[in-house]
C-alpha cells in the first residue's frame, strides 16, 4: 500500500506534496513524511507517526520550503510506525520513498552494511536508499544507477527518488505497485494514483510494468523493461476533480451507505432493455464468449470476495452454471486444476489489489477461456489487463470499510448471470424479465431499507458493551452475514463471525451466551423456517437476538428478540437489500464505541502489497 507524491516546479512543491498525501490516505495512515530539496541547496526531511494532519503541523511549525520533493503516507509492512521507520528514507544525497515489499532485502541489507552502510530503520526501502547510493558511486548518473538497482530487487514496487546532487530530476520506477506521471506546464508531478494530483493537472501518464522514468520540469522519458526508451499515452481527463466532501454526513461511510440507491442506478444505467439485460455492457466479445461459457471461477479478497460468494448461488441458481470462488492470495499459489471453458472473473474495488492482480496474471497462463473484471475504477491495472470489464459506478469510495462498492459489484454480478444465462440459453426469458423489472425497483427498495437508519441506530446499543458477535445467514444471506461480520470488526473492533445457521449446532453454539448477540437476516424464502428453528436454538441457550426480517415472515419482537422488519423484495435480490441495515449496525455501534469510522486502525483502503 503506502501513497507517493513527488513534484518537480519552478513553484513552491510543499503544499501540493501535503494536499496529495491528504488525497491518498485511503492506501495507509500510520505515518507521512516528505522530503525537500530545499532553496537553501540542502536536502531536508520532515516526518511524522499518525495521520497526515500530524505532519501538516510539523511543517506549519517548521516549513520545507523548494522546488523539488517527494512524499509519503505509509501503512507499516517492514518496521513498526513510527518516525524512524517514516518514509522518505535518505542515503547520502539521495531521499527515497517506496510502495512495496522488496523481498530480499535481509540479504541485501548485510552485503550493504559489510560495505560500511549504517541502517536507522527497521524497513526495506532502507536498503533501496543505500544500494542506489552505492551504485551511484560508479554509475554517476541517476536514472543508470537506479535501472542498476532494481535489477537485484525482487518483489514489488513503485520508487520515486531524488537526490541533492541532480536536483532537477524527480526519478521513478515501477513494478508490481502503480505509477502515475501528472503533466503540468513547466511542471510536472508523481504520484501513485491520479487521485493524488487532480488538483494540479488533468493530463496523466501512466507507467507500466518494469518502466523507469526520468521526470523534469519541461519534460518526461521512460525506458521500459528491457531498458528501451519509450513513449506512453497521454490521458485527459475533463471531469472535475472528484469531490472528497461528507456533505451532510459525519463520516465518509455514512455518506456512502446513503450513496447506494443512486449507485445502484448508475450501474443498472444503460445495461438493460424493457426485459433483458445487454450482454454487450460486458464488451463488443462478451455475447460471443459467454456463450462457450461452461464454468466460472471467481477470484478477489476482502468484501469483493464476499460480492464473489453470493454471485455462485446466482450462477448455479439462474444460469446453471458451476462456480467456484476463492480468495485471491490462496487461489495464486494453488496448483489448480481449470475445467474447459472457464471463466475467470475479478472483482474489485480498486483494481489494484497485489493479490488480485497476480491471481490475473497467473490465470492467463493456466487455460482460462478469458478473463472478466468487475471493478470501480476504469483506469486500473485490473481492467487494462482483463479481456472484458464490467465497471461498477460506485464513484469513488473514502471509507475503508467497503459499502456502495459491495452492493455495485452485487448488482455487476447479478447482471453477468442474467447475461450468461440469456446467452446459453439456461435461463428462461419471463424469469429474466421479471428479475430485469426488479433491478428496476431496487433503487426504490434500498431507499425504503435505509430509511430504517434511526431504528438500527437504537439497535446498536445493545451492541456497545459487548465483545464478541454472531452473524448467522442460510443460503445467499451466508455471505451477507460474512459481510456484516467483515463490517462490524473492521470498524468497531468487536470480534464477529458469520456461520451458516445450519453450522450452529456444529459448535458456535457452545458460545451462545447473554453477552453474545447473534444477528441474522431473514427474508421470506423456503429457508425461512429452517432459520426459525435455528434461531430458537439460540434463544433456549439465553443468547440475544437481533433479526433483520421479512415483513411478511411473521416473526415479532418477543423477549431477548429484536426483530427489525425489512421491505418485501425478490428473493434474488434479497442480498443486495440486507445487507444495508448490517452497514448500518456497524456504523453506529462503531460510533458508539469512538473508533475512527473512516480509517480504522491497521487496515488500508488500497491493498497493493501481498
Ligand atoms: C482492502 C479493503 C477492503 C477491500 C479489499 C479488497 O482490504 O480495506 O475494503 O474489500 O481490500 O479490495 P478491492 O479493491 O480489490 O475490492
Amino acid at each position: 500500500m503506502c501513497g507517493i507524491v513527488g513534484a518537480v516546479a519552478e513553484r513552491s512543491i510543499t503544499a501540493i506534496l501535503l494536499e496529495g498525501l491528504k488525497r491518498l490516505e485511503y492506501r495507509g495512515y500510520d505515518s507521512a513524511g516528505v522530503a525537500v530539496f530545499t532553496n537553501d541547496g540542502t536536502l531536508a526531511r520532515m516526518r511524522r507517526p499518525g495521520k497526515v494532519s500530524e505532519l501538516e503541523q510539523a511543517l506549519e511549525a517548521e516549513p520545507l520550503v523548494g522546488r523539488l520533493g517527494i512524499a509519503h503516507t505509509r501503512w507499516a509492512t517492514h518496521g513498526a510506525p513510527c518516525e524512524r521507520n517514516a518514509h522518505p528514507h535518505f542515503s547520502g544525497d539521495l531521499a527515497v520513498v517506496h510502495n512495496g515489499i522488496i523481498e530480499n532485502h535481509e540479504a541485501l541489507r548485510e552485503q550493504l552494511k559489510a560495505l560500511g552502510y549504517v541502517f536507522t530503520s527497521d524497513t526495506d526501502t532502507e536498503v533501496i536508499a543505500h544500494l542506489l547510493s552505492h551504485k551511484l558511486k560508479d554509475l554517476t548518473d541517476l536514472t543508470v544507477a537506479l535501472k542498476a538497482t532494481v535489477k537485484e530487487l525482487h518483489g514489488a514496487y513503485g520508487l520515486a527518488v531524488i537526490s541533492a546532487k541532480q536536483p532537477d530530476r524527480l526519478v521513478a520506477a515501477r513494478s508490481g505497485s502503480p505509477l502515475v506521471i501528472g503533466l503540468g506546464l513547466g511542471e510536472n508531478f508523481l504520484a501513485s494514483d491520479q487521485l493524488a494530483l487532480r488538483q494540479v493537472t488533468d493530463r496523466f501518464m501512466y507507467l507500466e510494468e518494469g518502466d523507469i522514468a526520468d521526470i523534469r520540469r519541461d519534460s518526461v522519458q521512460i525506458w521500459d523493461l528491457d531498458g528501451k526508451a519509450v513513449e506512453r499515452e497521454t490521458v485527459q481527463y475533463r471531469d472535475g476533480a472528484e469531490a472528497a466532501d461528507k456533505g451532510e454526513f459525519r463520516h465518509f461511510m455514512l455518506k456512502e451507505i446513503h450513496e447506494q440507491p443512486a449507485v445502484v442506478q448508475r450501474t443498472l444505467e444503460g445495461r438493460m432493455s424493457q426485459n433483458q439485460v445487454l450482454v454487450q455492457a460486458f464488451g463488443p466479445q462478451a455475447a460471443e464468449l459467454f456463450a462457450k461459457v461452461r464454468n466460472v471461477q471467481i477470484v478477489a479478497c476482502g468484501t469483493s470476495y464476499h460480492a464473489g460468494m453470493v454471485a455462485r448461488y446466482w450462477l448455479e441458481e439462474l444460469a446453471g452454471i458451476p462456480c467456484q470462488v476463492e480468495v485471491a492470495s490462496e487461489f495464486r499459489y494453488r496448483k489448480v486444476v481449470v475445467q474447459p471453458d472457464t471463466l475467470f472473473v475479478t472483482i474489485s474495488q480498486s483494481g489494484e489489489t497485489a493479490d488480485t492482480l497476480a491471481a490475473l496474471r497467473n490465470a492467463k497462463e493456466l487455460g482460462f477461456l478469458a478473463s472478466l473484471a468487475i471493478c470501480n475504477v476504469g483506469i486500473s491495472s485490473l481492467v487494462r489487463e482483463s479481456d472484458l470489464t464490467l465497471l461498477t459506478q460506485a464513484g469513488r469510495e473514502i471509507g475503508v470499510a467497503s459499502t456502495k462498492a459491495f452492493t455495485t459489484q452485487l448488482v455487476g454480478l447479478l447482471l453477468l448471470t442474467l447475461s450468461l444465462g440469456q446467452v446459453r440459453g439456461t435461463l428462461a426469458a419471463g424469469v429474466e424479465a421479471t428479475l430485469v423489472e426488479e433491478l428496476r425497483r431496487l433503487p426504490t427498495r434500498l431507499g425504503e431499507a435505509l430509511a430504517m437508519d434511526s431504528t438500527v441506530e437504537k439497535i446498536a446499543e445493545l451492541f456497545a458493551e459487548k465483545n464478541h458477535t454472531l452473524f448467522l445467514g442460510r443460503g445467499a444471506q451466508f455471505p451477507v452475514a460474512m459481510e456484516g461480520a467483515l463490517k462490524l470488526k473492521e470498524i468497531s473492533y468487536i470480534h464477529a463471525e458469520a456461520y451458516p445457521a445450519g453450522e450452529l449446532k456444529h459448535g458456535p453454539l457452545a458460545l451462545v451466551d447473554n453477552d453474545m448477540p447473534v444477528v441474522t437476516v431473514a427474508p421470506n424464502n423456503e429457508l425461512l423456517e429452517k432459520l426459525k428453528s435455528n434461531l430458537q436454538e439460540v434463544r433456549a441457550r439465553g443468547g440475544q437476538l437481533i433479526v433483520f426480517a421479512d415483513e411478511k415472515a411473521g416473526m415479532t419482537n418477543g423477549e431477548g428478540t429484536h426483530v427489525v422488519h425489512m421491505p418485501h423484495i425478490h428473493d434474488i435480490l434479497s442480498p443486495i437489500l440486507y445487507t444495508i441495515p448490517l452497514q448500518l449496525l456497524s456504523y453506529y455501534v462503531a460510533v458508539l464505541k469512538g473508533t475512527d469510522v473512516d480509517q480504522p486502525r491497521n487496515l488500508a483502503k488500497s491493498v497493493t502489497v501481498e
